[in-house]
């Protein structure tokens, strides 16, 4: 078994396949435990400390739960304008001092790199919950254990990549984890928010074949997923930016209609108008299956980094 017992998780590209093979069996485990009793022991006495420097709702939530879940009990700081950042002090010392405090830390914050500043500076291990347009590598776990269960393997799988590829933290970790098992990706996007290059490079030296286009059917009638973003408006900085490319995406019935065959369609939410409602019941459409598996692997991730399994 791989373990992770006192380790950060910052970077999508600090995991091997074996350790995603243990994450996902935690989490598999976690997820059919959960259906006998509502809670478990294992962290009793562990406390989670969530320090979010950013808007959230699923993750900080699914950290949340999934601590308390395990028996163990959070401690929260859920904007900068309610903690010491507000007077001015950094990422380091503020991650510092809490690792007094609590067992294992949760950060989000808008800038790059921040995660590590903060792992850097604790005694105790930092999960990165997503750090501005960098990483976001517990999402990206969640998701392949979402893939895992929707579509049976990770292996050679045929994904398309949909919206902010530029600024997307979700795909940047995603590909990372999907280039372990060999992917074919589809990038579309508007030419404004292309996946970084020095990413699109890396994983072409892997070997992952990798198409970009601007076409979204083009690349759906080549794919088995679509996993569909957001066009992350906080990251622009000329709102005219996005005036132009906002709304360049929409997956609705009439483009399902046009595709003629089963997708699953996955997407890290919230959604903005790219994911119509009206398919929500189209049974390939996992976005919510995505978010109840978020609480399992991070339940998985909270036991493993506190060397409980
Ligand atoms: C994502 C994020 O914060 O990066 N949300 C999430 O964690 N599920 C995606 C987004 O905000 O668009």
């Amino acid at each position: 078994m791989a373990s992770l017992k006192g380790k950060d998780i910052l970077h999508g590209n600090q995991f091997t396949k074996k350790d995603i093979d243990t994450i996902i069996q935690n989490a598999a485990q976690f997820e059919k435990e959960l259906k006998k009793k509502d809670s478990l022991s294992l962290l009793k006495g562990k406390v989670l400390a969530t320090l979010f420097f950013e808007p959230s709702t699923r993750t900080r939530l699914s950290f949340e739960t999934a601590m308390q879940r395990l028996g163990g009990s959070v401690i929260s700081m859920a904007s900068a304008e309610s903690s010491s950042a507000a007077k001015g002090e950094t990422v380091a010392d503020t991650a510092r001092t809490v690792s007094q405090y609590a067992d294992v830390i949760v950060i989000r914050h808008p800038r790059i790199g921040s995660a590590k500043e903060a792992a850097d500076a604790a005694d105790v291990p930092v999960i990165n919950a997503g750090d501005g347009a960098g990483q976001h590598p517990t999402q990206a776990l969640l998701d392949v254990y979402t893939i895992y269960k929707e579509l049976g393997s990770l292996k050679k799988l045929s994904v398309s990549m949909v919206g902010d590829l530029k600024n997307g933290r979700t795909v940047h970790a995603l590909v990372e984890l999907l280039a372990l098992f060999g992917a074919k990706l589809y990038f579309v996007s508007p030419s404004l928010l292309k996946m970084p290059e020095e990413i699109t490079l890396r994983l072409k030296e892997k070997g992952i074949e990798i198409i970009e286009t601007e076409d979204l059917l083009e690349a759906a009638f080549g794919s088995d997923l679509l996993y569909v973003t957001r066009i992350q408006k906080e990251r622009f900085t000329d709102p005219t930016e996005y005036e132009r490319v906002k709304g360049s995406y929409v997956v609705d019935q009439k483009f399902l209609d046009s595709v003629k065959k089963k997708l699953t369609i996955m997407h890290p939410l919230p959604r903005v108008d790219e994911i119509n409602p009206e398919i929500d019941t189209y049974p390939g459409a996992a976005y919510f299956r995505q978010v109840r598996n978020g609480v399992f692997v991070r339940m998985a991730l909270l036991a493993m980094v506190l060397g409980k399994r």
